[in-house]
Parts: C-alpha cells; structure tokens; sequence
C-alpha cells in the first residue's frame, strides 16, 4: 500500500524508506540507516519522529481483488505500454514492492493489464498489457496512459505481482477523485495510488506493494533437480524437466532460484 502521508504526524517507516530510496540510496544502505535518518531528522526541541523497534509499522499486505475476464498470460515484458502516437493521457506509475519486514524485494514479476482511452481491452492482441520485474532496489517503473471508464466499473489498473518462489497477488490499483470510485462496489481506498500533474497534461502516479514475504533466514533452495538451470534465458514455448515434470516456458525470462516450477506459474505451466 502506498503510504506517503504522516501518520499521525509522524512518519511511519516505509515512508521514511520511501523517501530514502527516492534519494538514491541503495537498498542495504537504507536498512541500516533508517533509524538514524529519523533521528537526525528531528527538528531542534521537537519530538523525534517515533519509530517501531521492528518493522511493523501497520501496514498489511496489500490486498488481492478479483482478476476480472481480460488477464492474458504470456504479454510482453517491457516497461512502457505506449508509443508516440498511442491517444491517452500519459501516466508514468513508479514505486517499490517490500516484503512483511519492509525491505524492498528485487526480482518481483509484475504484470500489468488496462483499459485503452476508450475503455476497452485489447483481447486480441497486447495492447495496454506488459510484464517486469522489479529491480536490485525492488522498484517498478510503468509509463501507460489513464486508463479509460467502462460500464460498472471506476477507472483501475489491474496488476499481478509474485515474488521469486511466492503466491501470486492479484490486484487492483486505483485512482483518487475519481466520482465512480463511491458507487464500484470492487473500489478499495487501500489500493489508491497518490497521483498528482506532472506537466503537460502527464500524471505521475506512485504505489508501494507491500507482499506477504518473509524476510527472515529461510530454508535454503534446494538444487535443481532436471534441466531447468539458473542463469539461463527461457523464451516462451521453451521446454525443462524439474523435479521429475515437464514444463512450458510462458514468459521469457533469466532463470533464478525461486522461480522453479511449478512455484512460478506465471512463467511455467506443466506440460
Ligand atoms: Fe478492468
């Protein structure tokens, strides 16, 4: 969930890392230094901002929503979901994907699916659909349009986002002041992104994953048990044997641990 506001007037801790990581500093770097960034932070006589000794700072997973009838597997991976002449305001969505212990997590697979200007989904084709992943600092970067209204439904960005070796999370992403959000029944405020003019006639759009993660010491992974290796660059239609299956290869991707089949569906189906 995206959570740049004070709360109660004091920051909460992603948001303090959320400003840190926007100033460029690297992940490990941040984790160790978000207490004393709070603390240096404190105005002269004032109250130091008050921070959790762990990272719970009351934020819950961000919270799955229905997949609706227009997901297509296998869109293509790329960061953009338009070109010069593509009609539609133009919307750059940025932000970070943590994990329960509030640390950003690389390598996370976020699909993104939308309306065109006009409303409608392309189910033919890939348009408004792009899948990435989330880089060494566990931040995304999409550049779309506002997606268009259709009948029943506020205006909505449709996403799935799976960490190496997770569930998926299937969500939604919404827009704030948007008049159907009080009569949609799917809206939740909890999936508002913040967005704000970025001149132009461009928006800029901001919204934090948190995912159900855990970031403590985990069972180590155990080897690969077939042809599926590490390292190597699967194109769709691809074929690999782990543990004793067959699978196909969905989505082009560089193999690491974590994305074994069949713990990423989203990249290999049993066949
Ligand atoms: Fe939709």
């Amino acid at each position: 969930m995206d959570d740049q506001e004070p709360r109660d007037g004091h920051p909460t801790r992603k948001t303090v890392l959320r400003a840190a990581l926007a100033a460029g500093l690297a992940a490990p770097a941040v984790l160790v230094g978000v207490p004393a960034l709070a603390r240096t932070g404190a105005v002269p006589g004032g109250a130091a901002p008050e921070l959790t000794p762990t990272c719970d700072d009351g934020d819950d997973p961000t919270p799955p929503q229905m997949e609706g009838p227009y997901f297509k597997p296998n869109s293509p991976r790329r960061t953009s979901l338009v070109d010069a002449g593509t009609p539609g305001v133009r919307l750059t969505v940025t932000g970070w994907v943590f994990g329960r212990g509030c640390r950003p997590v690389p390598g996370v697979l976020l699909d993104f699916w939308q309306a065109d200007v006009n409303g409608a989904y392309d189910n033919a084709g890939y348009r408004f659909r792009g899948h990435q992943f989330t880089d060494a600092q566990g931040a995304f970067r999409l550049t779309t349009i506002v997606p268009g209204l259709y009948p029943g439904r506020t205006r909505h960005i449709h996403v799935k986002a799976q960490a190496p070796g997770r569930p998926v999370l299937t969500t939604q992403l919404y827009f704030p002041g948007e008049p159907r959000n009080a009569t949609d029944p799917l809206f939740d405020p909890r999936l508002l992104m913040t967005v704000r003019d970025a001149g132009s006639g461009a928006k800029e759009a901001a919204f934090d994953f948190v995912l159900d993660v855990p970031q403590t010491p985990g069972p180590t992974t155990p080897p690969p048990d077939g042809t599926w290796s590490p390292g190597t660059a699967y194109r769709p239609g691809d074929r690999v044997t782990y543990g004793g299956r067959g699978y196909v290869c969905l989505q082009a991707h560089t193999a690491q641990a974590g994305w074994e089949p069949p713990g990423a569906p989203a990249l290999w189906r049993a066949g």
